[in-house]
């Protein structure tokens, strides 16, 4: 197996100028998902004897720069009990995802079913929807794989969601920034995890690697599609888009970094534990920062207007955009 790359997204995060531009993006991306992609079945080694899951395995316990891992009341727990809490977690943050990416591959067809012959978004949303049905794939092997009462998006979410995949037959770039929603804070706590050190399991490893430099295709073909047709949307679409942003970004980026409420009952996790793990200054700057990348992309497009900033203030989300933080700093 050859092993991902993580520096994928930086390679081709180019800016598109012009529509020739755009068009190299897309050629690049189709080339990449060709060259380099993985299959849930035939890439990870499910009956490697290193690669097996037991919820009471070490590996699992949270790291004390964790903010759960670092309470008291997590370290006061007996080992095994540490362990499945790990693992739930993790199995948890799979479900959502593979829930997440099941609507956004609805959406990606119904985009793609009305688009009209020689398009070339065409080859790329299929290339990308392939790679969706394989993270799939492998999110719910290790969800069955951790033998733990895993569920997904609360329900009453998870109804509203299902309008999600009809985005692109009203709005397609409203859909993108669903997409983003979703990806960028994933791909955020993800690189962050991987990084720091954190993960000793090697099948949570594989998976992430895959999983890492797959999504850097796809957030970059979301972005660079905003890039290019966002400039030239009319007045009126463009402020919906504006107003839906925040809203959208504010409750994505809460449900994938927020505490599973399954997690939190199946456990009896204390509520003042889950507030100073959850709830704390830092739990809310990190969801802030998760939508960084988005925030600033949307400011560069000029979407962000002193209306609707007071949105993406009300879900606790705003920030200025970086390229004002350093020229206010120099
Ligand atoms: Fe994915
Ligand atoms: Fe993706």
């Amino acid at each position: 197996m050859t092993k991902p790359p993580t520096d994928l997204a930086e390679e081709l995060r180019a800016q598109v100028k012009d529509r020739t531009a755009y068009l190299g993006v897309i050629d690049r991306l189709n080339k990449a998902s060709v060259d380099k992609h993985w299959e849930a079945y035939a890439d990870i080694p499910w009956d490697d004897p290193d690669f097996q899951v037991d919820k009471n395995d070490p590996r699992w316990i949270l790291p004390p720069v964790d903010r759960l891992g670092e309470t008291e009341w997590y370290r006061s727990q007996p080992p095994e009990i540490q362990a499945q809490i790990g693992l739930f977690r993790v199995a948890t943050a799979m479900k959502i995802g593979l829930q997440f990416e099941n609507l956004l591959k609805r959406g990606l067809l119904n985009y793609a079913y009305r688009l009209p012959n020689g398009r070339p978004e065409f080859r790329y949303v299929y290339h990308e929807t392939t790679e969706e049905c394989h993270h799939g794939m492998m999110f719910q092997e290790f969800v069955n794989r951790s033998t733990l009462p895993i569920r997904g998006m609360p329900r009453a979410l998870s109804a509203i969601a299902q309008i999600t995949p009809l985005i692109p037959l009203i709005n397609t770039e409203l859909f993108f920034v669903f997409v983003l929603g979703g990806e960028d804070p994933i791909d955020y706590v993800q690189r962050k995890t991987l990084k720091g050190g954190h993960i000793k399991h090697p099948l949570e490893e594989t998976i992430m690697r895959i999983h890492i430099a797959e999504e850097a295709r796809h957030i970059s073909f979301a972005r660079h599609y905003l890039k290019h047709r966002v400039p030239g949307m009319p007045r009126l679409r463009r402020r919906i888009l504006g107003l839906a942003t925040p809203a959208i970004l504010g409750v994505m980026a809460r449900i994938m970094l927020s505490p599973p409420g399954p997690m939190v009952r199946h456990f009896n996790i204390p509520a003042d534990v889950v507030r100073e793990a959850y709830k704390s200054e830092a739990a809310q700057d990190e969801i802030r920062a998760s939508v960084g990348k988005i925030r600033d992309l949307m400011a560069e497009l000029g979407v962000v207007t002193p209306v609707n900033r007071r949105i993406w203030q009300a879900f606790g989300i705003w920030d200025e955009p970086r390229g004002k933080k350093a020229a206010a700093a120099a």
